[in-house]
């Protein structure tokens, strides 16, 4: 049997493999309601045999989202077809997941495929938007209001109201979006947050906000359930947040109860130059699975497009779980073809069974 599809137990849940559909905006959605779309779409992973789907970055308030067309959970009508999707990955024994987010000052665009564009506040569907400090992150972009205690307060409920119907809605497993220079991310990293309250300054005063969010969020959510929180390892800059900091940031979530670290990197700064490439963020994985030494599950993503290059970096030790994105978009059947290779036992759905 190979590593990547041998099961994994994780609290309550066993995912039947090692593959996660990564969180992907679809930007589909109308007022952040889930259609028909969203079924099939996910669905079609699940069937696809990936041992857990997770949804794309959902909004956890109207104005935490990226795009005019994320997906939502801020209130309670979002649910019903939340529970549709849910009820439907399931029924393939899949796990369903889902990654609440706030977009801070990246969120008041309009975005489809590869084009996106910002939204004023008095253009038609823009909005205010908010972070830390009152630093844009691009010339082009809106200059976000500086957020007082009382929106830090407000959106971390939020994050915990949006865990609570996550919950109602069916799903076994959230992941608090801390990446990409959205919200949490903003006052993670020293370069977009200059705040000069405690929740800005020294590292533990910037994870202030991630970790009375994620107290919050494990205060509606069962223990017997797990969380992700995912992480951009480095900013890429060299004045800004980088793996040593992701190093301690990941025995802090370990500390805190965190079950899988996903980790990720860059999306703070418009201009960090990236080195992309296959498997471009394992070194992030293994040096935080290196270090942590099994205190928590370590996810990694970016590039992995083969069956053999996720087992490798399986028994490699280099993390625990892999998280495939455009992968799964270009094939969604990627698990069912990736177990036949690796001579294991394929997911296979039975009335599929005659093509595989
Ligand atoms: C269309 C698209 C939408 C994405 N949306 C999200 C998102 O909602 N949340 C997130 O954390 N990452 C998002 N990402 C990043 C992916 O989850 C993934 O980390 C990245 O694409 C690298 O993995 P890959 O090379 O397997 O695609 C998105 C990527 C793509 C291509």
């Amino acid at each position: 049997m190979s590593k990547l599809f041998s099961p994994l137990n994780v609290k309550s849940i066993t995912f039947k493999n090692r593959i996660i559909t990564s969180p992907m905006c679809m930007y589909m959605a109308e007022d952040g309601f889930a259609s028909d779309w969203h079924l099939v779409h996910y669905g079609s992973r699940a069937m696809g045999g990936a041992g857990a789907v997770m949804l794309e970055a959902t909004a956890i308030s109207a104005d935490g989202r990226i795009g005019v067309g994320d997906l939502g959970i801020w209130k309670d009508e979002h649910i019903e077809m939340l529970t549709k999707i849910t009820s439907f990955i399931k029924s393939t024994g899949s796990v369903p997941a889902i990654q609440l987010a706030h977009a801070g000052r990246k969120g008041s665009t309009w975005a489809s495929g590869r084009e996106s564009r910002p939204l004023m506040p008095d253009e038609e569907n823009g909005w205010e938007v908010i972070a830390p400090s009152a630093i844009a992150f691009s010339p082009t972009m809106q200059t976000p209001r500086e957020m007082t205690l009382e929106d830090i307060e407000e959106l971390q409920q939020a994050f915990a109201d949006a865990a609570a119907r996550a919950l109602k809605a069916g799903f076994e497993m959230v992941e608090i979006h801390s990446a990409h220079g959205y919200l949490i991310n903003e006052f993670l990293s020293p370069i977009p947050n200059k705040r000069t309250d405690h929740y800005g300054g020294s590292i533990e005063n910037r994870a202030r906000f991630l970790f009375e969010t994620i107290d919050k969020v494990k205060a509606v959510w069962p223990t017997e359930l797990p969380i992700a929180v995912r992480i951009s390892a480095t900013d890429w800059m060299e004045d800004g947040w980088n793996i040593d900091d992701s190093v301690w940031l990941s025995k802090k979530l370990a500390g805190k109860g965190i079950d899988i670290v996903d980790v990720s990197s860059g999306g703070t700064v418009p201009n960090a130059k990236i080195t992309v490439g296959s498997g471009y963020q394992l070194p992030f994985a293994s040096t935080i699975k290196r270090e942590l030494k099994n205190q928590l599950l370590v996810g990694a993503v970016g590039m992995i497009t083969s069956a053999h290059q996720a087992e490798t970096i399986l028994t490699n030790g280099d993390a625990d779980l892999i998280f495939i994105g455009r992968e799964l978009l270009r094939n969604p059947y990627f698990s069912l073809e990736a177990a036949k290779q690796l001579r294991s036992e394929a997911p296979v759905p039975k009335p599929y069974e005659l093509a595989f």
